[in-house]
């Protein structure tokens, strides 16, 4: 049986830790789900790493609904959450519905949505109507231009307490999950304690209720240095589907990040 949103509610309500990684075609996700991820989640990081692009902005929706397609074609058990692309949830919630619906036809159960309380409306739309949201805040890919680069978020008090805000918000609004991404991890924590929803950390430390990377990332496939928050799980594997069953283990364990993958 396919993992659902409540499995995910029973493994945060008991405390354990849920593992995520990208993934983007059905040979992955095949041995993704072998190595007992629990959520793959069809990133529009794709445009990054499938497609070469220094950003995230040209993936379209036909990309997303082709990539999740193929994902969820290998799988029979994972949970898959897709990416709403650039442009296609900033716009009226009943377009946005209309966008979403596309992702969940092709496999997806849940989508994530870039952006801070301004998307609260969309949400609560989309929830009240059966689309789950995963809330993505913080650092935001998709705003790269108008934040300047990949830098941590929340580092002044204003900023801490608007990511706290935005959070609770988003909670009320409906967001069944929340993602956040480099965030330092105090502040990280003290959302996750705060919010009776599961957070998904990438670069914002141990204490989120859910780890996710971009798997190329974990894999060692980054161009140029490696960044502080990633792990390279090839190190110590002879196998991608080792690498895969040691992260799984690590973030199950509490081993992963460490005090040197967060800020
Ligand atoms: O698209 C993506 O890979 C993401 C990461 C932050 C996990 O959203």
């Amino acid at each position: 049986m396919r993992t659902t949103q409540s499995t995910l509610r029973e493994m945060y309500r008991a405390g354990e830790k849920i593992t995520a990684l990208t993934c983007y075609d059905a040979c992955f996700s095949t041995i993704l789900e072998n190595a007992g991820i629990d959520i793959l989640l069809v990133g529009d990081s794709l445009g990054n790493v499938l497609q070469g692009n220094d950003t995230t902005l040209a993936v379209s929706l036909d990309d997303m609904c082709y990539h999740t397609r193929c994902v969820y074609t290998g799988t029979r058990k994972t949970f898959v959450m897709s990416d709403m692309p650039f442009g296609t949830f900033q716009v009226s919630p009943e377009k946005t519905f209309e966008n979403a619906s596309k992702l969940l036809a092709a496999g997806a159960q849940m989508v994530k949505i870039e952006g801070g309380r301004i998307m609260a409306e969309t949400i609560l739309f989309l929830t009240l109507r059966g689309i789950p949201v995963c809330a993505h805040i913080f650092l935001s890919p998709q705003s790269i231009h108008q934040l300047g680069g990949y830098i941590v978020q929340g580092k002044s008090e204003q900023a801490s307490k608007q990511l706290l805000d935005d959070a609770l918000v988003l909670e009320k609004a409906g967001a069944n999950m929340l993602l956040m991404e480099l965030v330092p991890a105090t502040l990280a924590k003290s959302v996750t304690n705060e919010l009776s929803i599961p957070t998904i950390g990438i670069g914002s430390g141990a204490d989120c209720s859910a780890q996710i990377l971009v798997l190329h990332d974990m894999l060692g496939l980054y161009p140029g240095k490696k960044p502080r928050f990633v792990k390279n799980f090839m190190i110590d594997s002879s196998t991608i589907p080792l690498a895969i069953t040691n992260y799984v283990d690590e973030v199950k364990n509490g081993l992963f990040p460490g005090a040197e993958h967060q800020f």
